[in-house]
């Protein structure tokens, strides 16, 4: 039975310290492809501490919770300043020096490439909202020290840089993709989850004059993102015509082509491919530039977070109906589309091998997008499209071991160097069953996201 292992392997990836459950560890493979993959990523984490909610076993995400927290005065000196105590680890180990336990945080500078885990305050916030609404233990967030880290982190995440828009810019690798991808500027993926940051803290900040000021930036920077991504990162028909036909080089506070994209940036593929109908939110914006692809966790997290109108998500829903073959696939889901090959291949990734086309983070397919899929199927109530993805699925994710990812166009061979026994794909598939077959963990689920906004754009 699917649910049977994938609920052992769960079980078999808790991570304890001093006799606690903490975490999860990425996977439970014998041969996993890189070291740390027995850590426990903090993003790695969310689709595990879904589970557990759903079933109400909440101890071990307040102590998950905890441990990040504190785990952030072991913040690495980096030669020439010091960082800010807002940035939340990658990763943790449990070790054992001399016979006693000692935790230990990754903040990127032991990770392949050296990569700043941007995203993982952005999920431990939503994890900390996630957990108030699912044990009703609204004074945890209350907490001197919660209501301190949650200040620390949005000083840096509200921290004013170079950006002349109010998306988030970050360097390349920083979230789910973390491996050179030509995913630097402002991704979508962070975009999603900064708009699900910044109304958490608007909601958990305790209430009173000390929180007034940064209230009140906090949700002009929220608006101000909402209204932005809506505008410049929604591609439909008209919004294709409309850049097609942009003039450019216009200066000054009349122009319409504010970013000064060039129609020629408009890439083949999509001719054609997007049909009246549907859309979606592009991967990146940025002057003289839209990453056109599809990047699918951007994409759902924003139905989830109502970053996206209502008309929008119906119009990503209808997509994946018309390209199911293209970004769902025989093993879900296609993680980027398209691939890049080629020359695009060599300088978006830096000929990375690992992301060749079609392979990991280049266009694979990962079972752990699934939960977020369905979440968002669920919202739109695009249900025929839940229950299309998940037939026979469980079976065979079960029987091939759980695959970290699929390879291939259609995603149906088995990454070429997926771990086997990835706990996220497993719990990403708990969690989606849960959805489609138990009412409570689904009216669960529901309350984790925010309303939906007025059609402001
Ligand atoms: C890979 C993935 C990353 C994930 C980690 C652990 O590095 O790209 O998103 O957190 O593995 O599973």
């Amino acid at each position: 039975m699917p649910y049977t292992s994938a609920e052992a392997l769960l079980e078999r990836s808790i991570l304890y310290y001093q006799g606690q459950a903490v975490g999860t560890s990425a996977a439970c493979d014998d041969r996993p492809a890189a070291a740390n993959y027995d850590e426990c990523f903090v993003r790695d984490f969310v689709p595990s501490a879904l589970v557990f909610m759903m079933r109400g076993d909440h101890a071990i995400v307040r102590n998950f919770l905890v441990t990040v927290m504190q785990l952030r005065s072991q913040q690495p000196v980096m030669p020439g300043h010091q960082r800010a105590l807002g940035l939340m680890p990658a990763s943790f180990r449990v070790v054992e020096e001399d016979g006693r336990e000692r935790l230990l945080a990754d903040f990127g500078e032991l990770a392949i490439g050296r990569v700043a885990p941007v995203d993982s305050a952005m999920w431990w916030m939503f994890l900390l909202r996630a957990y108030v609404r699912s044990s009703g233990d609204a004074a945890f967030a209350q907490q001197p020290d919660i209501q301190l880290c949650m200040r620390q982190t949005l000083e840096l995440y509200l921290k004013e840089s170079f950006e002349a828009a109010p998306t988030m810019l970050v360097p390349d690798a920083s979230f789910m993709i973390d491996r050179r991808m030509g995913v630097y500027g402002h991704p979508l993926e962070i975009q999603a989850l900064y708009y699900g940051m910044l109304h958490t803290a608007d909601e958990l900040l305790a209430a009173g004059e000390e929180h007034a000021r940064l209230r009140e930036t906090i949700r002009i920077r929220r608006d101000a993102l909402r209204s932005y991504v809506r505008i410049y990162y929604w591609m439909g028909r008209d919004r294709l015509n409309e850049i097609h036909r942009y003039h450019s080089e216009e200066f000054g506070l009349d122009a319409r082509n504010v970013l000064n994209v060039y129609p020629e940036t408009i890439p083949d593929w999509i001719d054609g491919w997007l049909q009246p109908g549907s859309g979606y939110l592009v991967g990146n914006v940025g002057p003289g530039r839209i990453d056109f692809r599809f990047f699918a966790q951007g994409n759902l997290l924003a139905i989830l977070f109502g970053l996206a109108t209502e008309e929008e998500a119906q119009g990503i829903m209808r997509l994946y109906q018309q390209h199911w073959e293209e970004l769902v696939g025989e093993m879900p889901l296609k993680i980027v589309f398209p691939a890049a090959q080629g020359s695009e291949w060599r300088y978006l990734t830096g000929s990375d091998p690992k992301n060749s086309p079609w392979s990991y983070h280049n266009g694979g397919n990962w079972p752990v997008l699934l939960w977020p899929f369905i979440g968002a199927a669920r919202r739109t109530g695009r249900g025929d499209l839940a229950e299309r993805v998940m037939f026979g699925l469980g079976e065979q994710l079960m029987k091939q071991k759980w695959p970290e990812y699929y390879d291939g166009r259609h995603g149906s061979l088995i990454g070429r160097r997926a771990n086997f026994q990835q706990v996220w794909s497993a719990a990403a598939w708990i969690i989606a069953h849960q959805l489609m077959e138990d009412p409570a963990s689904g009216a669960l689920f529901d309350t984790l996201w925010a309303e939906p906004e007025p059609q402001d754009k």
